[in-house]
């Protein structure tokens, strides 16, 4: 049995999804920029696929430029807010997102830009007034996630935004991990601009979209022809917009499953994994946070050993985010919390999705805490512990 609690890694492919791309690729291949029936027939499902996206983001469809994923998206916003303001050069982000939005901000350090990375709190929570305080005269962008990845906890972007209007400063929201978990109202709330995954929602790999609120200059990322009325050059991934669409539309069907049972599942998962193992304390805030992920960290357990023998179990977790796993260092945003090292080096990340099942749960259940034990009696400190008392069987080399 395979038990999956990697969702904000990515997300499996909805069969509705798949579904889509699969028809789209036999049936409508043609090029939505051609002038023929045909070609506008496949046009039509863009649109469509467009309006779904909006909806779940909540802007107009022509405000959402679709691109390779989350990541092209942060990309090109912070380039064009950058470039579209050449008097200013100054950026404001947090110290906890994600590698995408840290590493434009880190190469815009190298450019000579001044950029503000704010602190979190031990619970991993900004304020808004913190945004306020960092912004100046210079201040092209502020550049914030909604929802952290590693920990769930959720910033308050209805309030930055209105700080961000008030001081005249450009947002744009990492809204990655937010989308489909959460309902989200990018347009209303007054944010600029905006980026998500079709991953990360059930949707397939190397689709994502960008919000640009109507009214604000932008220069493309990827330079090219016309499409995405000249937001984004290159023949469109018309197979995997339809796909992302259809997924996003039953991301929209699905948030009030999201909110109770996604949300119960996790939380008895987090009460009964503390009922039953000692030394287990929970990083980031309890609310708001993403009603899918949990963050634990496991007293002197490595999470990596952990992570591959829940994995030989058939059972999928994270030790901090997919894309700083390999790395030795600790998870920055454990860090940023101010979190040691050793706690941060025995932190799970443990992510559902409205697919997770009861069997699921029970499975990690009944291996978790068997596998907790086991580490930590494997641990040095142990064999210290037995050496001392004299209990270990035999002696000399064998
Ligand atoms: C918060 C956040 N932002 C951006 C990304 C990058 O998205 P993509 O994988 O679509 O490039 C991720 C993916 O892990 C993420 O979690």
């Amino acid at each position: 049995m395979l038990s999956y609690f990697d969702n904000n890694a990515t997300t499996r492919v909805a069969p509705e999804a798949a579904d889509a791309v699969g028809e789209c690729l036999r049936e409508y291949w043609g090029n939505p920029s051609s002038p023929h029936g045909f070609g506008s027939r496949v046009g039509r499902l863009m649109d469509e696929a467009r309006s779904g996206v909006a909806e779940l983001m909540g802007v107009s469809p022509r405000e959402v430029v679709f691109t390779s994923g989350g990541t092209e998206s942060i990309n090109a916003a912070i380039a064009s807010a950058v470039r579209m303001q050449p008097g200013k050069r100054h950026v404001v982000t947090s110290a906890v997102e994600h590698s995408a939005v840290m590493n434009c901000c880190r190469q815009l350090e190298r450019r000579g830009y001044r950029v503000t990375w704010l602190p979190v709190d031990g619970e991993g929570r900004l304020e808004a007034a913190q945004v306020e305080e960092s912004i100046g005269e210079e201040t092209a962008l502020v550049s914030v996630m909604h929802a952290n990845n590693e920990t769930g906890v959720i910033f308050p972007v209805e309030e930055i935004a209105a700080v961000c209007r008030r001081r005249k400063a450009w947002l744009h929201v990492d809204a990655v991990q937010a989308a489909g978990k959460m309902p989200i109202e990018l347009g209303r709330w007054g944010v600029d601009m905006a980026s998500v995954s079709g991953h990360k929602l059930h949707g397939p790999k190397g689709t994502g979209a960008l919000y640009i609120r109507s009214g604000i200059p932008f220069e493309p990322w990827v330079v090219g022809g016309h499409q995405e009325r000249g937001r984004r050059g290159g023949t469109e991934n018309v197979a995997g917009i339809v796909g992302f669409g259809r997924a996003a539309r039953l991301a929209l069907e699905r948030l009030p499953a999201m909110a109770a049972r996604v949300r119960g599942m996790r939380d008895e998962i987090e009460r009964r994994i503390r009922e039953s193992v000692a030394g287990v304390a929970r990083n980031g805030a309890r609310e708001p946070r993403l009603p899918n992920t949990v963050n634990l960290s496991f007293a002197g357990v490595d999470s990596e050993a952990m992570v591959m023998m829940l994995d030989e179990a058939g059972i999928c977790v994270s030790s901090g985010s997919a894309c700083t796993t390999g790395s030795t260092a600790p998870s920055h945003v454990l860090t940023a919390m101010g979190i040691s090292a050793e706690r941060a080096r025995s932190s799970l990340r443990l992510s559902l999705s409205v697919e997770t099942t009861e069997a699921e749960v029970e499975h990690l259940m009944r291996h978790l805490p068997r596998i907790v034990e086991k580490l930590r009696d494997w641990s040095p400190a142990r064999w210290a512990e037995r050496a001392a008392a004299g209990s270990w069987a035999g002696g000399g080399a064998r």
